[in-house]
């Protein structure tokens, strides 16, 4: 018999909730109960600790909805914990204990890069056993192709695309559309190319503005009179590369780069051009099927590593099929577009505008 904790860590997306199902089971069959750890590691900080058991019953109705029904957060490092007073401090510990104080014998942890690394390094001062699930929208978790929660964010973002197309059309408007991705462009060159972008800026490349109004100037002697671009969030102004979001857009947050496009291209070109910024909107809603199918995939590939007794891995998809590979490996990477790459020869194929 074995008792399994689950944790989601990080910004939340869909197909959480197909994982944790997953998990639940697949454990059922081996006859193993799970815990699910409420809010990230504050559940097991807190005392007692703060889990509730999950049954094959209860874990029915979820495959599809989105978020997660245990709740996360991406504030905080159990390493330098912000206290209410300001105070900063280890609360490592508190963790740890709180696994112990659970009778665990593993813990499954779903998160981005940043949350398997602390869970790794806290499993490894605690000495407990430990297995990372890769999930982000932003798909830049290195070793592993896919991970939960990209395919709706593309397909969402496509989906957006879609319906701006209509309306730029009409208009005949520069329509720019913002999506999040991190430091990685791979939302916005993914659902660029299946949304039929005009302009798909990616901070991977740089680009100058003058080639961007050069492609809409290109449509419109063509008599398309109307543009779509599609841009990530972490990309800069044109001369902004070696400024901090704050000093670009006064704000340290990623954003502000579609409404700073807006304002420059509409000036360069007299294109009447309007922004959207499509945010948290990519996390939410019901789950892909392939994210349901990855993630499925996932819950049960990380049981069949218990069963194993393999821990301190992360479940990884590589080449059609779920592996295994030490954590330490998985987090060493962080897989950003490449610019070389088979995505960024499509849309150059496509005579899609790069910006460089
Ligand atoms: O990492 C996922 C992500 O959605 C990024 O794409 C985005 O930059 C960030 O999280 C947004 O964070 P928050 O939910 O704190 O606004």
């Amino acid at each position: 018999h074995k008792r399994i904790g689950i944790l989601t860590s990080g910004g939340d997306c869909a197909g959480l909730n197909a994982a944790i199902r997953g998990v639940v089971r697949c454990a059922n069959q081996q006859g193993w109960e799970v815990l699910g750890i409420c809010q990230a590691t504050n559940g097991l900080m807190a005392d007692p600790p703060n889990a509730i058991p999950l049954t094959v019953a209860n874990v029915d109705p979820i495959l599809t909805r989105g978020g997660t029904i245990l709740g996360t957060t991406n504030k905080g490092n159990p390493f330098a914990f912000k206290f209410p007073d300001g105070t900063v401090g280890d609360r490592s510990q508190d963790i740890i204990n709180g696994y112990y104080k659970l009778g665990l014998d593993v813990l499954i942890g779903i998160g981005g890069d940043g949350s398997l690394a602390i869970l790794h390094r806290l499993a490894k001062q605690g000495k407990f056993n430990f297995i990372g699930i890769p999930k982000t929208i932003d798909n830049d978790v290195g070793i592993t192709e896919r991970s939960i929660g990209f395919d709706t964010a593309v397909t969402i973002a496509t989906e957006a695309l879609d319906r701006l197309h209509f309306t730029a059309a009409s208009h005949n408007r520069v329509i720019i559309l913002e999506v999040m991705g991190r430091d990685a462009g791979h939302i916005a060159l993914n659902a660029g190319i299946a949304g039929g972008a005009d302009v798909i800026l990616i901070p991977e490349i740089n680009y100058k503005l003058e080639n961007i109004c050069n492609a809409i100037q290109e449509r419109q002697k063509r008599g398309q009179h109307y543009t779509l671009v599609i841009v990530s969030e972490a990309v800069c102004t044109e001369a902004g590369e070696n400024m901090t979001k704050m000093e670009q857009f006064g704000q340290c947050r990623f954003g502000g780069i579609g409404q700073y496009l807006s304002d420059k291209i509409g000036e360069a070109t007299g294109a009447e051009s309007r922004v959207t910024v499509l945010g948290h909107v990519q996390r939410g809603g019901i789950s892909s099927p392939h994210d349901r199918l990855l993630a499925s995939a996932f819950g049960v590939a990380a049981v069949e590593a218990i069963a194993r007794e393999e821990y301190d891995v992360m479940v990884t998809w590589q080449n059609r099929e779920v592996i295994t590979v030490p954590i330490s490996e998985a987090i060493k990477t962080y897989r950003v577009v490449d610019p070389e790459g088979t995505l960024v020869k499509t849309a150059r194929g496509l005579g899609i505008c790069l910006g460089d």
